[in-house]
């Protein structure tokens, strides 16, 4: 076959890193998926930076949505973020005209998944997003693939690792929230505009996603009740040490009498549970499937390279061609069966 020629959108933390994978890992990609992958063209703003990329060959574009339309590429890289303006611009462009594309923009497929979703349908092409949920952490593949054969009734975790690793650093060094922060920002573990990771808006969208795929459901992340981590203080830490608690940002969807719950808040959890052991900018995610029992998946939730891992799953699945809908079923199969409900507990 042709090798399959990759235009990636966005060359900051996880756009540079998915290149220097693909440099190193490009021959494993195409040992393994029968085909050869090429980065064929590139866009970001500033064409004069030099980023330390070997980008010979690659054709340069300052609009990525010039180069979502382009004949030269047969995938679009999406890792531009927001969800509008360029980012959603260029994603629409690349699936009008029959390209495949990669994504790890979470808050795009939040506010546009399923009309996404559905022009992916429409013109026979992929909308893959392994990195919009939990970073490197194949938890899409888990739930679309390997779950299908069970009926969920609960899916939740960490999934955001920015507050992970600020809640983690003020709790084992007593350092100050804006201090973590800093660092997390420094790491390239946030997002754009940090509010979006400490208000807990990016674990509602990565839940949104979640709940999408558990349950079959829309996508509908304004149904969810969300509360971030900038009123937890290091006293509050403190006092949960003492009573035998750690405080974890959750996620948490689960099947109720009366339709979906989704809820996003800062939860006590007993020290001797695996999810309290859960550091650092790890995240982890559990998923109750009732012939399967429980699943648990924990690695690196955030970062550059973690994050470039799961870019490149989505690449190599559609170098082997599998076809499987964007959020697992059909979007016309998709039901109205979420609602919103304040926390029980
Ligand atoms: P960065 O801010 O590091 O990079 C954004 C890139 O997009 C930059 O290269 C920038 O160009 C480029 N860009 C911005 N506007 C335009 C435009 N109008 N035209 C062309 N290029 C543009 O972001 P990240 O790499 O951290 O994040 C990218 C995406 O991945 C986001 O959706 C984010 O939510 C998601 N994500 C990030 C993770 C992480 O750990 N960082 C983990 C999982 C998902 P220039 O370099 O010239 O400024
Ligand atoms: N800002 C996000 C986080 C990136 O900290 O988890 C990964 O989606």
């Amino acid at each position: 076959a042709k090798a399959l020629r990759l235009g990636i959108a966005g060359l900051g933390t996880v756009g540079a890193s998915v290149v220097r994978l693909l440099a190193k890992q490009g021959n494993r990609i195409a040992v393994k998926t029968g085909r050869a992958v090429e980065v064929a063209a590139v866009s970001a703003r500033d064409p004069s930076r030099d980023r330390g990329l070997d980008l010979t060959g690659a054709t340069w574009f300052t609009d990525p949505v010039e180069m979502a339309k382009s004949d030269g590429i047969d995938v679009f890289v999406e890792l531009i973020g927001g969800d509008n303006g360029p980012a959603e611009a260029s994603v629409r462009a690349a699936l009008e005209s029959g390209k495949h594309v990669v994504t790890a923009n979470k808050a795009l497929l939040a506010k546009h998944g399923v009309e996404l979703a559905a022009l992916a349908e429409k013109n026979g092409v992929n909308l893959n997003y392994e990195a919009a949920v939990a970073g490197g952490i194949p938890i899409v593949k888990t739930l679309r693939e390997s779950m299908a054969g069970n009926e969920i009734a609960r899916v939740y975790g960490i999934l955001n690792g920015t507050c992970n690793y600020i809640l983690t650093r003020m709790e084992a060094e007593g350092l100050s929230f804006g201090e973590c922060l800093a660092d997390a920002q420094r790491l390239g573990y946030a997002e754009a505009d940090p509010t979006f990771d400490i208000e807990g808006f990016d674990t509602a969208h990565k839940l949104a996603l979640l709940t999408s795929l558990s349950f079959g459901t829309k996508i509908s992340s304004d149904d969810i009740y969300v509360e971030g981590i900038t009123s937890i203080t290091t006293a509050d830490i403190q006092a949960a040490d003492e009573l035998g608690y750690r405080i974890k940002l959750l996620g948490v969807a689960q099947r109720t009498e009366t339709g979906i719950e989704q809820r996003v808040h800062p939860t006590m959890v007993p020290k001797s549970s695996a999810i309290a052991r859960i550091d650092g900018v790890l995240n982890a995610v559990a998923v109750d499937g009732d012939f399967v029992g429980e699943i648990v998946l924990a690695g690196p939730g955030a970062g550059g390279n973690a994050t470039a891992s799961s870019v490149a799953a989505d690449i190599a699945d559609i170098a082997r061609g599998d076809l499987s809908p964007a959020l697992g079923v059909p979007t016309a199969e998709l039901e109205d069966y979420v609602r919103a409900r304040m926390r029980l507990h």
